[in-house]
């Protein structure tokens, strides 16, 4: 199992969700997160305190997927996500170890 978090624009959200959707794929985590990329952030003080003037609001989606799946998933939310310009995002993959669903126990992919 493989965890892949999506930092992507807000606009883009329900596109993706849609397109995963008609994947087969249902179960994710959505956050609503600030961050900056590599133009990074840049500090100006106002009134004494300092100000990051480049957090830009972003979406993360976390999805817990089986190995198999995400090479097709890291095309697909590319495909949807970019326009083209700096800000179109990034994506991370992790060795998810377990997966457990709290209602019947189940472990693992059957879990997922
Ligand atoms: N190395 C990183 N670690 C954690 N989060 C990151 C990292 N790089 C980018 N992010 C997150 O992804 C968001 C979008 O990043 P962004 O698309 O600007 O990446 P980039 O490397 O600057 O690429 P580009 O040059 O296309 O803008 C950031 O706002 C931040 O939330
Ligand atoms: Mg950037």
């Amino acid at each position: 199992m493989k965890k892949i978090t999506a930092i992507i624009r807000p606009e883009k959200l329900e596109e993706l969700k849609d397109a995963l959707n008609e994947k087969g794929v249902h179960g994710m985590t959505v956050y609503e997160c600030m961050g900056c990329g590599s133009q990074r952030g840049w500090t100006e003080y106002y009134r004494g305190k300092p100000v990051m003037l480049n957090m830009i609001p972003k979406v993360k989606v976390e999805l817990v997927v089986n190995n198999a799946q995400v090479d097709g998933l890291i095309d697909l939310i590319c495909e949807v996500a970019r326009t083209g310009e700096v800000g179109d995002g990034k994506i991370f993959v992790y060795p998810v170890e377990e997966c457990v669903r709290i209602r019947t126990g189940e472990r693992g992919l059957r879990a997922v």
